[in-house]
């Protein structure tokens, strides 16, 4: 991987990354596609698939995460993405493995709280694939909003070359976010699932309508949560898009964040809250 990256570099072509854990969805895809967008014409995109331990915890579904090489192969063949890099676990963490990237603070919070460990075993592998293929654009989805803010404070705070480019969340027609793990769900979880969607949405009703107590909007999120039976919420609420603290007013960028177990699938979903074009205090949001 190292030699095809270096390669296409010395012929100055443009390398975009898209890392994944493969089982791959139109969420994936859509990357994929601004992967090829942004590396014009003679650039080299590269797709990671690489299922990571270091970012489950001991109780979590590491055995049992989708994994789909040859149907992941093909779609990305269609794509006409240049380099599938999908190395072993053993490749990328030999004996004697020792070194974790922390980022301080944010990875403590909200899905970090939930899921001690989770994000140094994000930054450390994503550190690691950035170093592997040199990109210039590396792409995230903000469905994982608070793993995008990290991943660019890791940037930023590291000096990578890499751009850290993140884009819009792809959903089904009944709303529920694209995800890996919804192959998790039961026929009467996929119904319920769109809880997620339905709680957003209707947060988002009323900051059209003009609400900028982030209290009530969340008191919104947890009445929806709690009116379908087969969901129960670990967190739902509102924090700023920068620090990921709290907030209890809007009044700059901030995100609804939900994760809910379904069963035995946790899944997680957001919602973007930006301040309106003209500055007076209204707020748009975006699914
Ligand atoms: P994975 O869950 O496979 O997701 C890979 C990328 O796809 C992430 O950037 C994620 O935000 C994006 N993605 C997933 N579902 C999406 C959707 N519905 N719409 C838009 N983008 C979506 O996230 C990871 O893997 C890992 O943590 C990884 C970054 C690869 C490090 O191991």
């Amino acid at each position: 991987m190292k030699q095809a990256a270096r390669l296409a570099r010395v012929e100055g072509r443009l390398i975009g990354l898209v890392p994944t854990m493969g089982a791959l969805h139109e969420g994936h895809l859509s990357l994929v596609r601004a992967a090829r967008k942004s590396a014009t014409g003679a650039g080299l995109v590269v797709v990671s698939i690489f299922v990571n331990p270091k970012q489950f915890g001991p109780q979590e579904d590491f055995s049992e995460y989708p994994r789909a090489f040859e149907a992941d192969k093909e779609k990305l063949a269609a794509l006409g993405v240049d380099v599938v890099f999908a190395p072993s676990a053993a490749e990328m963490y030999p004996d004697g493995f020792r070194t974790s990237i922390h980022v301080e603070d944010l990875s403590v919070r909200l899905e970090g709280r939930s899921r001690p460990g989770h994000f140094a075993g994000v930054t450390t592998v994503v550190l690691k694939l950035l170093e592997i293929v040199q990109p210039q654009f590396a792409f995230f989805g903000r469905k994982d909003a608070q793993q995008a803010r990290i991943l660019r404070q890791m940037a930023a705070d590291l000096n990578l070359d890499a751009e850290i480019v993140v884009c819009p969340i792809v959903r089904e027609p009944d709303g529920l976010a694209l995800s890996s793990r919804n192959a998790y769900l039961k026929p009467e979880e996929r119904r319920a699932a769109t809880a997620l969607f339905r709680a957003l949405d209707a947060a988002r009703r009323e900051i059209e309508a003009g609400e900028t107590d982030a209290l009530r909007l969340q008191t919104t999120l947890r009445r929806v949560l709690e009116a379908e039976p087969l969901a129960k919420t670990d967190y739902a609420g509102i924090a700023d898009a920068e620090t990921f603290e709290p907030v209890t007013r809007l009044h700059r960028t901030a995100l609804a964040l939900l994760a809910v177990h379904i069963g035995s699938t946790r899944l997680i979903d957001n919602m973007l809250i930006e301040p309106g074009k003209d500055g007076d205090g209204d707020f748009r949001a975006s699914l």
